[in-house]
Protein backbone atom coordinates (compact mmCIF):
# COMPACT_ATOMS: atom_id res chain seq x y z
CA UNK A 1 0.00 0.00 0.00
CA UNK A 2 1.15 3.13 -0.01
CA UNK A 3 0.28 6.32 2.63
CA UNK A 4 -0.66 9.49 1.92
CA UNK A 5 0.74 11.68 5.01
CA UNK A 6 -1.92 15.02 5.20
CA UNK A 7 -0.51 18.25 5.50
CA UNK A 8 -4.06 19.99 5.57
CA UNK A 9 -4.75 20.06 1.99
CA UNK A 10 -8.03 20.07 0.10
CA UNK A 11 -6.74 18.11 -2.43
CA UNK A 12 -5.62 15.29 -0.39
CA UNK A 13 -8.33 13.18 -0.70
CA UNK A 14 -8.25 13.42 -4.73
CA UNK A 15 -4.73 12.36 -4.75
CA UNK A 16 -6.22 9.24 -2.41
CA UNK A 17 -9.43 8.61 -5.53
CA UNK A 18 -6.06 8.85 -8.07
CA UNK A 19 -3.98 6.53 -6.36
CA UNK A 20 -6.89 3.91 -6.02
CA UNK A 21 -8.02 4.45 -9.63
CA UNK A 22 -5.19 2.73 -10.78
CA UNK A 23 -6.16 -0.06 -8.72
CA UNK A 24 -3.67 0.39 -5.83
CA UNK A 25 -4.55 0.89 -2.16
CA UNK A 26 -3.89 3.54 -0.02
CA UNK A 27 -4.31 4.98 3.14
CA UNK A 28 -4.32 8.95 4.37
CA UNK A 29 -2.98 9.39 8.11
CA UNK A 30 -2.32 12.92 9.58
CA UNK A 31 1.40 14.17 9.36
CA UNK A 32 1.87 13.96 12.72
CA UNK A 33 0.04 10.61 13.58
CA UNK A 34 1.57 8.07 10.88
CA UNK A 35 1.25 4.57 11.56
CA UNK A 36 4.50 2.05 11.52
CA UNK A 37 5.59 1.83 8.59
CA UNK A 38 6.04 -2.04 7.75
CA UNK A 39 7.02 -3.70 4.88
CA UNK A 40 3.28 -3.22 2.98
CA UNK A 41 4.48 0.10 2.74
CA UNK A 42 5.86 0.53 -0.84
CA UNK A 43 6.03 4.56 -0.98
CA UNK A 44 4.81 8.00 1.05
CA UNK A 45 3.29 10.75 -0.74
CA UNK A 46 3.40 14.08 1.25
CA UNK A 47 0.29 16.37 0.45
CA UNK A 48 0.24 19.91 0.46
CA UNK A 49 -1.07 22.26 2.95
CA UNK A 50 -2.87 25.89 3.63
CA UNK A 51 0.43 26.33 5.58
CA UNK A 52 3.69 28.30 4.84
CA UNK A 53 7.01 26.01 5.51
CA UNK A 54 8.17 29.85 6.64
CA UNK A 55 5.79 29.73 9.08
CA UNK A 56 6.42 29.14 12.86
CA UNK A 57 4.01 26.47 13.25
CA UNK A 58 4.39 24.99 9.89
CA UNK A 59 3.70 21.73 10.17
CA UNK A 60 6.82 18.83 10.34
CA UNK A 61 7.50 16.18 9.63
CA UNK A 62 10.69 13.60 9.90
CA UNK A 63 10.87 12.75 5.92
CA UNK A 64 14.70 11.63 6.78
CA UNK A 65 13.32 8.63 8.63
CA UNK A 66 12.02 7.03 5.65
CA UNK A 67 14.03 8.86 3.05
CA UNK A 68 16.93 7.05 1.02
CA UNK A 69 14.85 3.44 2.34
CA UNK A 70 11.27 4.18 0.65
CA UNK A 71 10.28 6.01 -2.51
CA UNK A 72 8.83 9.85 -1.31
CA UNK A 73 7.07 11.70 -3.24
CA UNK A 74 6.27 15.61 -2.01
CA UNK A 75 3.45 17.31 -3.82
CA UNK A 76 3.79 21.41 -3.09
CA UNK A 77 3.72 21.95 0.33
CA UNK A 78 5.57 18.25 0.93
CA UNK A 79 7.91 19.19 -1.63
CA UNK A 80 8.70 22.72 -0.02
CA UNK A 81 9.22 21.45 2.96
CA UNK A 82 12.18 18.63 2.26
CA UNK A 83 13.07 21.21 0.15
CA UNK A 84 13.42 24.02 3.05
CA UNK A 85 14.31 21.48 5.64
CA UNK A 86 16.99 20.41 3.66
CA UNK A 87 19.41 22.97 2.96
CA UNK A 88 17.44 24.89 -0.15
CA UNK A 89 15.01 27.77 0.66
CA UNK A 90 11.54 28.52 0.00
CA UNK A 91 10.58 32.38 -0.13
CA UNK A 92 7.07 33.67 -0.76
CA UNK A 93 6.26 34.09 -5.43
CA UNK A 94 6.26 37.29 -6.25
CA UNK A 95 3.08 36.84 -8.06
CA UNK A 96 1.24 34.22 -6.46
CA UNK A 97 1.48 31.07 -8.76
CA UNK A 98 -2.41 29.70 -9.70
CA UNK A 99 -3.72 27.84 -12.32
CA UNK A 100 -2.28 26.60 -15.81
CA UNK A 101 1.31 26.08 -16.94
CA UNK A 102 4.00 24.16 -19.00
CA UNK A 103 6.47 22.41 -18.37
CA UNK A 104 9.10 23.78 -20.43
CA UNK A 105 11.54 21.55 -19.29
CA UNK A 106 11.66 17.98 -18.60
CA UNK A 107 14.88 16.48 -17.76
CA UNK A 108 15.04 13.34 -20.29
CA UNK A 109 14.61 9.74 -19.44
CA UNK A 110 13.85 10.74 -15.64
CA UNK A 111 11.58 7.68 -14.35
CA UNK A 112 8.89 10.68 -12.40
CA UNK A 113 8.27 11.62 -15.96
CA UNK A 114 7.92 8.60 -18.18
CA UNK A 115 5.64 9.72 -21.00
CA UNK A 116 5.35 13.29 -19.62
CA UNK A 117 5.85 14.87 -23.20
CA UNK A 118 7.73 18.59 -23.05
CA UNK A 119 4.90 21.46 -22.63
CA UNK A 120 2.30 19.37 -20.77
CA UNK A 121 -0.08 21.46 -19.06
CA UNK A 122 0.29 21.13 -15.21
CA UNK A 123 -1.39 22.89 -12.01
CA UNK A 124 -0.06 25.29 -9.88
CA UNK A 125 -1.83 26.54 -6.90
CA UNK A 126 0.94 28.13 -4.34
CA UNK A 127 1.40 30.95 -2.83
CA UNK A 128 5.69 30.08 -2.18
CA UNK A 129 8.37 29.13 -4.15
CA UNK A 130 11.41 26.87 -3.92
CA UNK A 131 14.34 29.46 -4.47
CA UNK A 132 16.88 27.03 -3.60
CA UNK A 133 17.56 23.62 -3.04
CA UNK A 134 20.99 21.55 -1.76
CA UNK A 135 23.61 20.66 -3.89
CA UNK A 136 22.34 17.09 -4.32
CA UNK A 137 19.21 17.90 -5.06
CA UNK A 138 18.28 17.72 -9.29
CA UNK A 139 16.22 20.16 -10.89
CA UNK A 140 13.73 17.89 -13.27
CA UNK A 141 11.04 19.87 -14.32
CA UNK A 142 10.56 23.86 -15.14
CA UNK A 143 7.85 25.89 -16.16
CA UNK A 144 8.59 29.27 -17.91
CA UNK A 145 8.01 31.02 -14.24
CA UNK A 146 9.06 28.47 -12.20
CA UNK A 147 12.41 26.89 -11.68
CA UNK A 148 12.29 24.11 -9.47
CA UNK A 149 8.84 22.82 -10.58
CA UNK A 150 10.18 19.28 -10.10
CA UNK A 151 13.64 17.59 -8.23
CA UNK A 152 15.04 14.50 -7.11
CA UNK A 153 17.32 13.79 -4.30
CA UNK A 154 20.16 12.56 -6.28
CA UNK A 155 20.83 8.54 -5.78
CA UNK A 156 17.45 8.71 -4.19
CA UNK A 157 13.86 8.00 -5.12
CA UNK A 158 12.62 11.08 -3.24
CA UNK A 159 11.19 13.44 -5.65
CA UNK A 160 9.16 16.78 -5.11
CA UNK A 161 6.86 18.34 -7.23
CA UNK A 162 5.58 22.01 -7.06
CA UNK A 163 2.37 21.14 -9.16
CA UNK A 164 -0.48 18.92 -8.61
CA UNK A 165 -0.79 16.25 -10.26
CA UNK A 166 -3.78 14.81 -8.74
CA UNK A 167 -5.93 17.28 -10.45
CA UNK A 168 -7.59 16.99 -13.99
CA UNK A 169 -5.83 20.05 -15.01
CA UNK A 170 -2.31 18.20 -14.75
CA UNK A 171 -3.17 17.37 -17.90
CA UNK A 172 -0.35 13.87 -17.89
CA UNK A 173 -0.89 14.08 -13.96
CA UNK A 174 -2.15 10.42 -13.83
CA UNK A 175 0.56 9.15 -15.65
CA UNK A 176 2.98 10.54 -13.44
CA UNK A 177 1.32 9.18 -10.10
CA UNK A 178 1.53 6.01 -11.99
CA UNK A 179 5.28 6.55 -12.95
CA UNK A 180 5.92 6.85 -9.28
CA UNK A 181 3.48 4.17 -8.14
CA UNK A 182 4.36 1.89 -10.52
CA UNK A 183 7.65 2.50 -11.58
CA UNK A 184 9.61 3.59 -8.36
CA UNK A 185 7.76 2.20 -5.94
CA UNK A 186 6.90 -1.11 -7.43
CA UNK A 187 3.03 -1.36 -6.33
CA UNK A 188 0.75 -3.48 -8.67
CA UNK A 189 -2.35 -2.66 -10.05
CA UNK A 190 -4.27 -5.38 -8.49
CA UNK A 191 -6.81 -3.76 -5.92
CA UNK A 192 -10.10 -3.99 -7.76
CA UNK A 193 -13.33 -4.44 -6.54
CA UNK A 194 -13.38 -8.24 -6.89
CA UNK A 195 -10.10 -8.30 -4.82
CA UNK A 196 -11.72 -6.48 -2.32
CA UNK A 197 -14.58 -8.54 -1.85
CA UNK A 198 -12.52 -11.44 -1.75
CA UNK A 199 -10.39 -10.10 0.93
CA UNK A 200 -13.22 -8.20 2.75
CA UNK A 201 -15.41 -11.53 2.67
CA UNK A 202 -12.25 -13.98 3.89
CA UNK A 203 -11.22 -10.55 6.43
CA UNK A 204 -15.14 -10.77 7.89
CA UNK A 205 -15.44 -14.96 8.30
CA UNK A 206 -12.48 -14.95 10.21
CA UNK A 207 -13.18 -11.98 12.76
CA UNK A 208 -16.78 -12.90 13.35
CA UNK A 209 -16.04 -16.53 12.97
CA UNK A 210 -19.83 -17.88 14.47
CA UNK A 211 -20.83 -14.59 15.82
CA UNK A 212 -24.19 -12.83 15.57
CA UNK A 213 -24.25 -9.73 13.73
CA UNK A 214 -27.14 -7.02 13.90
CA UNK A 215 -27.30 -4.33 10.86
CA UNK A 216 -29.83 -1.51 10.41
CA UNK A 217 -30.85 -1.39 6.67
CA UNK A 218 -31.74 2.50 5.55
CA UNK A 219 -31.98 1.46 1.84
CA UNK A 220 -29.77 3.65 1.18
CA UNK A 221 -26.08 2.39 -1.10
CA UNK A 222 -23.98 2.06 2.10
CA UNK A 223 -26.10 0.24 4.50
CA UNK A 224 -27.03 -2.12 1.19
CA UNK A 225 -23.71 -2.67 0.31
CA UNK A 226 -22.24 -3.32 3.78
CA UNK A 227 -25.16 -5.88 4.39
CA UNK A 228 -24.58 -7.87 1.32
CA UNK A 229 -20.31 -8.69 2.16
CA UNK A 230 -21.47 -9.32 5.66
CA UNK A 231 -24.10 -12.15 4.13
CA UNK A 232 -21.11 -13.47 1.78
CA UNK A 233 -19.08 -13.91 4.92
CA UNK A 234 -21.57 -14.89 7.85
CA UNK A 235 -24.84 -15.98 6.22
CA UNK A 236 -27.47 -16.13 7.95
CA UNK A 237 -25.80 -14.68 11.36
CA UNK A 238 -26.30 -11.30 10.18
CA UNK A 239 -29.95 -10.06 11.08
CA UNK A 240 -31.07 -7.06 9.31
CA UNK A 241 -33.33 -4.57 10.78
CA UNK A 242 -35.05 -2.66 8.48
CA UNK A 243 -37.40 0.04 9.91
CA UNK A 244 -40.29 2.15 8.63
CA UNK A 245 -40.18 4.92 10.29
CA UNK A 246 -43.39 6.69 8.42
CA UNK A 247 -41.46 9.39 6.69
CA UNK A 248 -39.89 7.19 3.59
CA UNK A 249 -40.77 8.21 0.37
CA UNK A 250 -44.37 6.35 -1.25
CA UNK A 251 -43.89 2.76 -1.09
CA UNK A 252 -40.14 2.93 -0.45
CA UNK A 253 -40.49 0.59 2.84
CA UNK A 254 -42.44 -2.33 0.72
CA UNK A 255 -40.15 -2.41 -2.19
CA UNK A 256 -36.80 -2.05 -0.95
CA UNK A 257 -37.69 -4.70 1.87
CA UNK A 258 -38.59 -7.14 -1.42
CA UNK A 259 -35.42 -5.76 -3.00
CA UNK A 260 -33.42 -7.27 0.26
CA UNK A 261 -35.41 -10.32 0.42
CA UNK A 262 -34.54 -10.74 -3.02
CA UNK A 263 -31.02 -10.78 -2.84
CA UNK A 264 -31.41 -13.41 -0.15
CA UNK A 265 -30.54 -11.27 2.98
CA UNK A 266 -31.90 -12.45 6.42
CA UNK A 267 -34.25 -9.25 6.73
CA UNK A 268 -36.87 -7.95 9.34
CA UNK A 269 -39.04 -5.16 8.50
CA UNK A 270 -40.17 -3.20 11.21
CA UNK A 271 -43.46 -1.15 11.31
CA UNK A 272 -42.34 1.74 13.69
CA UNK A 273 -44.48 4.06 11.83
CA UNK A 274 -46.78 5.28 14.46
CA UNK A 275 -43.70 5.86 17.63
CA UNK A 276 -42.42 8.62 14.96
CA UNK A 277 -44.92 10.26 14.51
CA UNK A 278 -46.19 10.40 18.32
CA UNK A 279 -42.64 11.68 19.15
CA UNK A 280 -42.49 13.96 16.55
CA UNK A 281 -46.34 16.10 17.19
CA UNK A 282 -45.77 19.43 18.47
CA UNK A 283 -42.04 19.33 17.43
CA UNK A 284 -41.52 22.61 15.53
CA UNK A 285 -37.17 22.93 15.51
CA UNK A 286 -35.01 21.16 13.10
CA UNK A 287 -32.53 19.95 15.33
CA UNK A 288 -35.43 18.63 17.69
CA UNK A 289 -37.07 16.98 15.00
CA UNK A 290 -33.52 15.19 14.09
CA UNK A 291 -33.13 14.01 17.90
CA UNK A 292 -36.79 12.82 18.46
CA UNK A 293 -36.20 10.79 15.09
CA UNK A 294 -32.77 9.96 15.74
CA UNK A 295 -33.57 8.78 19.51
CA UNK A 296 -36.80 6.63 18.71
CA UNK A 297 -34.83 4.64 15.99
CA UNK A 298 -32.33 4.00 18.51
CA UNK A 299 -35.18 2.80 20.47
CA UNK A 300 -36.62 0.44 18.12
CA UNK A 301 -33.59 -0.61 16.45
CA UNK A 302 -32.43 -2.05 20.60
CA UNK A 303 -35.80 -3.32 20.66
CA UNK A 304 -35.48 -5.61 17.71
CA UNK A 305 -31.91 -6.16 18.69
CA UNK A 306 -33.08 -7.74 21.93
CA UNK A 307 -34.62 -10.04 20.19
CA UNK A 308 -31.31 -11.75 18.57
CA UNK A 309 -29.72 -14.22 21.29
CA UNK A 310 -25.85 -13.31 22.21
CA UNK A 311 -25.59 -11.30 19.30
CA UNK A 312 -22.35 -9.38 19.51
CA UNK A 313 -21.30 -7.09 16.73
CA UNK A 314 -23.18 -4.30 15.28
CA UNK A 315 -22.59 -4.20 11.71
CA UNK A 316 -22.36 -0.16 10.37
CA UNK A 317 -21.94 1.31 6.88
CA UNK A 318 -19.53 4.00 7.58
CA UNK A 319 -17.36 4.69 4.21
CA UNK A 320 -14.14 6.45 4.94
CA UNK A 321 -14.66 9.84 4.24
CA UNK A 322 -16.51 9.63 7.99
CA UNK A 323 -13.63 8.19 9.37
CA UNK A 324 -10.33 10.08 7.87
CA UNK A 325 -8.37 11.77 10.83
CA UNK A 326 -8.29 15.67 9.49
CA UNK A 327 -6.01 17.79 10.18
CA UNK A 328 -6.61 20.95 11.35
CA UNK A 329 -6.25 24.29 9.36
CA UNK A 330 -6.38 26.09 12.22
CA UNK A 331 -3.65 24.37 14.41
CA UNK A 332 -1.39 21.56 13.56
CA UNK A 333 -3.27 19.24 16.29
CA UNK A 334 -5.29 16.39 14.77
CA UNK A 335 -9.11 16.33 15.14
CA UNK A 336 -11.46 13.98 14.17
CA UNK A 337 -14.88 14.39 12.10
CA UNK A 338 -17.12 13.96 14.07
CA UNK A 339 -20.31 12.68 11.91
CA UNK A 340 -23.87 10.51 12.78
CA UNK A 341 -21.84 7.46 11.57
CA UNK A 342 -19.46 7.77 13.66
CA UNK A 343 -19.38 7.26 17.44
CA UNK A 344 -22.79 7.34 17.39
CA UNK A 345 -23.39 4.40 19.23
CA UNK A 346 -25.69 4.11 22.30
CA UNK A 347 -24.05 3.30 25.42
CA UNK A 348 -26.42 0.66 26.41
CA UNK A 349 -26.13 -1.80 22.91
CA UNK A 350 -22.11 -2.64 23.97
CA UNK A 351 -21.76 -4.08 20.83
CA UNK A 352 -18.49 -3.83 19.05
CA UNK A 353 -18.95 -2.90 15.58
CA UNK A 354 -17.67 -3.90 12.04
CA UNK A 355 -17.66 -1.47 8.99
CA UNK A 356 -16.42 -3.33 6.05
CA UNK A 357 -16.77 -0.46 4.10
CA UNK A 358 -14.74 1.90 6.13
CA UNK A 359 -11.83 2.40 3.97
CA UNK A 360 -13.86 3.43 0.74
CA UNK A 361 -15.33 6.43 -0.96
CA UNK A 362 -18.54 6.48 -1.86
CA UNK A 363 -17.79 5.68 -5.56
CA UNK A 364 -16.17 2.41 -4.50
CA UNK A 365 -18.57 1.62 -2.63
CA UNK A 366 -21.15 1.53 -5.92
CA UNK A 367 -18.38 -0.32 -7.86
CA UNK A 368 -18.40 -2.92 -5.16
CA UNK A 369 -21.90 -3.04 -5.00
CA UNK A 370 -21.99 -3.46 -8.56
CA UNK A 371 -19.68 -6.41 -8.68
CA UNK A 372 -21.60 -8.06 -6.33
CA UNK A 373 -24.44 -7.84 -7.93
CA UNK A 374 -26.54 -5.25 -6.28
CA UNK A 375 -29.39 -4.36 -8.22
CA UNK A 376 -28.95 -0.98 -9.65
CA UNK A 377 -32.41 0.59 -7.94
CA UNK A 378 -30.65 0.36 -5.00
CA UNK A 379 -27.09 1.70 -6.08
CA UNK A 380 -28.21 3.97 -8.33
CA UNK A 381 -30.81 5.75 -5.56
CA UNK A 382 -30.19 9.38 -5.03
CA UNK A 383 -28.67 10.17 -1.00
CA UNK A 384 -31.83 10.46 1.18
CA UNK A 385 -31.77 11.93 4.56
CA UNK A 386 -31.84 9.46 7.68
CA UNK A 387 -34.32 11.86 9.41
CA UNK A 388 -36.22 11.79 5.62
CA UNK A 389 -39.53 13.87 5.06
CA UNK A 390 -39.22 14.28 8.32
CA UNK A 391 -37.34 17.47 7.66
CA UNK A 392 -38.91 17.99 4.24
CA UNK A 393 -41.80 18.84 6.00
CA UNK A 394 -41.17 22.44 7.48
CA UNK A 395 -42.87 22.47 11.24
CA UNK A 396 -44.67 20.19 12.79
CA UNK A 397 -44.92 16.74 11.04
CA UNK A 398 -48.33 14.56 10.85
CA UNK A 399 -48.78 11.57 9.26
CA UNK A 400 -51.63 13.70 6.94
CA UNK A 401 -49.04 15.88 5.80
CA UNK A 402 -46.52 12.98 4.91
CA UNK A 403 -49.07 11.39 2.76
CA UNK A 404 -49.56 14.66 0.56
CA UNK A 405 -45.70 14.71 0.64
CA UNK A 406 -45.36 11.03 -0.16
CA UNK A 407 -47.66 11.54 -3.15
CA UNK A 408 -46.09 14.88 -4.21
CA UNK A 409 -42.58 13.05 -4.40
CA UNK A 410 -43.56 10.59 -5.95
CA UNK A 411 -45.39 12.13 -9.35
CA UNK A 412 -41.97 14.47 -8.91
CA UNK A 413 -39.65 11.55 -8.55
CA UNK A 414 -41.16 9.47 -11.35
CA UNK A 415 -41.47 11.83 -13.79
CA UNK A 416 -36.88 12.74 -13.39
CA UNK A 417 -37.05 9.03 -13.85
CA UNK A 418 -39.42 8.95 -17.07
CA UNK A 419 -37.93 11.88 -18.35
CA UNK A 420 -34.24 10.06 -18.21
CA UNK A 421 -33.21 12.20 -15.50
CA UNK A 422 -32.85 11.39 -12.56
CA UNK A 423 -29.11 9.84 -12.90
CA UNK A 424 -27.74 12.81 -14.04
CA UNK A 425 -29.53 14.87 -11.04
CA UNK A 426 -27.52 14.05 -7.37
CA UNK A 427 -30.44 14.82 -5.51
CA UNK A 428 -34.08 15.44 -5.77
CA UNK A 429 -36.70 15.68 -3.40
CA UNK A 430 -40.22 17.25 -2.41
CA UNK A 431 -40.85 19.91 0.62
CA UNK A 432 -43.89 20.77 2.20
CA UNK A 433 -44.05 24.28 2.96
CA UNK A 434 -45.36 25.87 6.14
CA UNK A 435 -48.05 28.03 4.38
CA UNK A 436 -50.76 28.00 2.61
CA UNK A 437 -51.72 30.46 -0.67
CA UNK A 438 -54.53 31.23 -2.72
CA UNK A 439 -55.65 29.85 -5.89
CA UNK A 440 -58.39 29.05 -7.76
CA UNK A 441 -60.35 25.46 -9.10
CA UNK A 442 -63.26 25.84 -11.35
CA UNK A 443 -65.37 28.39 -10.01
CA UNK A 444 -63.66 28.07 -6.62
CA UNK A 445 -61.66 30.02 -4.45
CA UNK A 446 -58.87 27.50 -3.05
CA UNK A 447 -56.78 27.72 0.13
CA UNK A 448 -54.41 25.14 -0.03
CA UNK A 449 -50.44 24.18 0.75
CA UNK A 450 -47.28 24.54 -1.41
CA UNK A 451 -44.33 22.40 -1.93
CA UNK A 452 -41.31 22.99 -3.52
CA UNK A 453 -39.53 21.00 -5.86
CA UNK A 454 -35.54 20.55 -5.14
CA UNK A 455 -33.03 19.24 -7.80
CA UNK A 456 -28.95 19.50 -7.19
CA UNK A 457 -26.12 18.60 -8.94
CA UNK A 458 -23.26 18.01 -6.74
CA UNK A 459 -20.38 15.39 -6.02
CA UNK A 460 -20.00 15.39 -2.45
CA UNK A 461 -23.13 17.34 -0.72
CA UNK A 462 -20.73 19.59 0.54
CA UNK A 463 -20.89 22.19 -2.44
CA UNK A 464 -24.19 21.43 -4.51
CA UNK A 465 -25.79 23.55 -7.52
CA UNK A 466 -29.24 23.67 -8.33
CA UNK A 467 -30.14 21.17 -11.75
CA UNK A 468 -31.24 23.97 -14.75
CA UNK A 469 -34.58 21.15 -15.31
CA UNK A 470 -36.56 21.77 -18.37
CA UNK A 471 -39.06 24.41 -18.48
CA UNK A 472 -41.32 21.50 -19.94
CA UNK A 473 -40.77 19.01 -17.27
CA UNK A 474 -41.24 21.30 -14.23
CA UNK A 475 -44.68 21.97 -16.11
CA UNK A 476 -45.32 18.68 -16.48
CA UNK A 477 -44.88 17.89 -12.97
CA UNK A 478 -46.19 21.22 -11.63
CA UNK A 479 -49.52 20.60 -13.02
CA UNK A 480 -49.33 16.54 -12.73
CA UNK A 481 -49.03 17.20 -9.10
CA UNK A 482 -51.75 20.24 -8.44
CA UNK A 483 -54.04 17.74 -10.32
CA UNK A 484 -53.89 14.47 -8.27
CA UNK A 485 -52.80 15.80 -5.22
CA UNK A 486 -55.40 17.04 -2.99
CA UNK A 487 -54.35 19.68 -0.01
CA UNK A 488 -51.64 21.46 -3.16
CA UNK A 489 -52.34 24.20 -4.83
CA UNK A 490 -49.14 25.77 -5.68
CA UNK A 491 -45.66 24.25 -7.14
CA UNK A 492 -42.10 26.54 -6.89
CA UNK A 493 -38.93 25.46 -7.69
CA UNK A 494 -35.84 26.33 -5.66
CA UNK A 495 -32.89 27.98 -7.64
CA UNK A 496 -30.92 28.13 -4.27
CA UNK A 497 -27.26 26.99 -4.50
CA UNK A 498 -25.28 25.49 -1.55
CA UNK A 499 -23.45 27.91 -0.07
CA UNK A 500 -25.30 29.90 0.65
CA UNK A 501 -28.13 27.64 1.21
CA UNK A 502 -28.21 24.00 2.06
CA UNK A 503 -29.95 21.16 0.06
CA UNK A 504 -32.12 20.32 2.82
CA UNK A 505 -34.82 23.37 4.09
CA UNK A 506 -34.23 22.04 7.15
P1 LIG B 1 -27.46 19.89 3.58
O1 LIG B 1 -28.91 20.15 3.76
O2 LIG B 1 -26.67 20.02 4.84
O3 LIG B 1 -27.36 18.36 3.17
O4 LIG B 1 -26.87 20.67 2.45
C1 LIG B 1 -26.20 17.72 2.70
C2 LIG B 1 -26.51 16.24 2.52
O5 LIG B 1 -26.73 15.65 3.81
C3 LIG B 1 -28.03 15.11 3.88
N1 LIG B 1 -28.56 15.39 5.23
C4 LIG B 1 -28.68 14.47 6.20
N2 LIG B 1 -28.41 13.16 6.20
N3 LIG B 1 -29.15 13.04 8.45
C5 LIG B 1 -28.67 12.44 7.34
O6 LIG B 1 -28.45 11.22 7.37
C6 LIG B 1 -29.44 14.36 8.51
O7 LIG B 1 -29.88 14.87 9.54
C7 LIG B 1 -29.19 15.11 7.32
N4 LIG B 1 -29.34 16.41 7.01
C8 LIG B 1 -28.95 16.56 5.73
C9 LIG B 1 -28.82 15.79 2.79
O8 LIG B 1 -29.92 15.00 2.35
C10 LIG B 1 -27.77 15.99 1.73
O9 LIG B 1 -27.57 14.79 0.97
Amino acid sequence: KILILDFGSQFTQLIARRVRELSIYCEIHPYNNPPVIDETVKGIILSGSPFSVRQEDAPHYDFKASHGTLPILGVCYGAQYMAHFNGGEVLPSSTREYGRANLQYIKKDNPLFKDVPEGSQVWMSHGDTIASIAADYEVIASTDSVKVAAYQISGTQTYGIQFHPEVTHSIDGKQLIQNFLVDICGCSQDWTPDSFIETTIAGLKEKLGDDKVVLGLSGGVDSSVAAVLLHHAIGKNLYCIFVDNGLLRKDEFESVLESYKHMGLNVKGVDAKQRFYDALVGLIDPEHKRKAIGRVFIDVFDDEAHQVQDVKWLGQGTIYPDVIESVSVKGPSATIKSHHNVGGLPDFMKLKVVEPLNTLFKDEVRKVGKALGIDNNILGRHPFPGPGLGIRILGEVTQEKVRILQEADAIYINNLRSAGVYDKVWQAGTIFLPVQSVGVMGDERTYEHVVALRAVESLDGMTADWCHLPYDLLAKISNEIINNVKGINRVVYDISSKPPATIEWE
